[in-house]
């Protein structure tokens, strides 16, 4: 294989990428983002490597959430703030209710560049170049807001530094404190028609903390009842923005990518000779891929080798994403192969892009049922085959969104409409992810 450099991928064909006009423009901001500091440091990684090693050896879980497509306009602390709860109140249900260890990875700080099914957009009679997520164009459907403009990497990587920065200071800061965490959780449930089993995790929690309390285990000399960690990732799909931000590691002497802690490469991009996986390979984060329903066995080994070639555990997360009615027909054949060549990587299950469509009313939907359907015929595959379900990948938000149908609040088409945000695809709100995470740890619970 030749040798492997940060700007190696452009030498392969690549996909998916937007066609800037002024290279010169593109080179100079490349060049200063070069100059920037990195947003997160190679140490932290590799302690999400171990810690996702773990994961792939059967004794931890993934949790990988935030949204589709992060937004400029949509950039603010309370937002940043009740994603920042929603997944650490997932992370807890899983925990204490699921009994088992919980790595957290938020889809935050560099989610901004989207693949798109098509390079047009088309309304009426006007055909757009599509909307590539802000770090490349503007949603508006204007040909002066869709022309691809440099100057929007400086940007994603300052929104991405405030973001890291705000996720740090209430990682670390006493917001993630659990004594706090189970006084929202409280608040937070009040309307919810799972009050009472919410509760109740809640009064068992604060019972465990009064017990340690009693036993000398508090705040002020036990760090993790105070503090936790939050990783963030991102699908490293526009690779100039990540190739510039790839450094290498003084302590180690290695590449890594100082965009997020862990990348991932899209469905879309991951063909075995093209850009992306020459990318990939040579950095040394932990990384992920998306698997969906047209994946076969050889290829998928071939793509592991090209990946993880020294087979370390905690370096590949496989992101399933078949559709709820293709799992059963797909996923088993994938996990006995992978087991049988005796491949360590950690098995996550992306219940959403699989089960995407459009509503009568016009919406891009998904429905609670088929997302829960998929994660639990995913659980079921693993335990069939004996390989562990690792993780989860959801597109959420903290905020009360109406964008899936379905859950406990019975969101209906007809209620779309009241508060459809994203300038993607749709996400789980703050009350269907929580209902969502008391059925994952059902499912932990007895795995
Ligand atoms: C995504 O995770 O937002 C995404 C585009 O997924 P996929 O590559 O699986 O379609
Ligand atoms: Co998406």
């Amino acid at each position: 294989m030749s040798q492997w450099q940060p700007d190696s991928w452009r030498q392969k064909p690549i996909l998916q990428q937007p066609t800037y006009h002024d290279q010169k423009h593109l080179n100079d901001v490349e060049q200063k983002l070069k100059s920037y500091p990195p947003l997160v440091f190679a140490a932290e990684t590799r302690q999400l490597f171990k810690e996702l090693g773990q994961v792939a050896d059967g004794k931890g879980f993934l949790l990988q959430g935030g949204d589709c497509a992060e937004s400029f306009d949509e950039f603010n602390a309370p937002k940043i703030r009740d994603t920042f709860k929603v997944i650490l109140q997932m992370a807890i249900v899983l925990t204490f209710a699921g009994r088992c260890p919980v790595t957290k990875v938020a889809r935050m700080a560099g989610q901004y560049a989207k693949p798109r099914s098509g390079d047009f957009e088309t309304i009426g009679d006007v055909s757009l170049p599509s909307y590539r997520g802000d770090i490349i164009n503007c949603f508006e459907f204007t040909e002066a807001a869709r022309l691809p403009d440099p100057q929007r990497m400086l940007d994603a990587y300052h929104q991405s530094a405030s973001t890291l920065n705000l996720l740090r200071a209430f990682a670390q800061g006493g917001l993630a404190d659990l004594h706090q965490v189970n006084r929202w959780n409280m608040a937070f449930v009040e309307n919810n028609p799972l009050k009472e089993r919410y509760q109740d995790v809640a009064r068992r929690i604060q019972d465990s903390l009064e017990f340690m309390n009693v036993m000398g285990i508090n705040t002020s000399n036990t760090p993790t009842l105070h503090e936790t960690s939050l990783y963030t990732s991102h699908e490293a799909l526009l690779l100039n923005y990540e190739q510039a931000l790839t450094r290498v590691d003084t302590l180690t002497d290695k590449w890594y990518n100082c965009s997020a802690h862990m990348l991932w490469i899209g469905e879309r991009t991951r063909q075995l000779d093209h850009a992306h996986i020459e990318f990939f390979r040579g950095i040394h984060n932990p990384i992920g891929v998306k698997v969906g329903p047209t994946m076969q066995g050889d290829e998928l080994i071939r793509l592991i080798d090209a990946l993880n070639p020294e087979n370390t555990s905690g370096r590949l997360t496989l992101i399933t994403r078949m559709g709820a009615d293709n799992l059963e027909q797909n996923l088993p054949a994938l996990l006995r192969r992978v087991k049988q060549e005796g491949r360590n990587v950690v098995w996550s299950s992306d219940p959403m892009h699989g089960n995407t469509f459009k509503a009568s009313s016009g919406y891009k939907t998904r429905n609670f049922d088929a997302i829960l359907r998929e994660i639990q015929q995913f659980f079921a595959a693993h335990k069939a085959e004996g390989t562990h379900a690792g993780g989860i990948h959801l597109e959420m938000t903290g905020q009360h969104v109406t964008e899936c149908t379905g859950g406990a609040y019975e969101i209906g088409d007809d209620d779309l409409a009241q508060a459809y945000k994203t300038q993607c695809d749709p996400r789980l709100n703050a009350d269907q992810v929580l209902e969502m995470a008391f059925l994952v740890a059902d499912h932990l619970k007895v795995s």
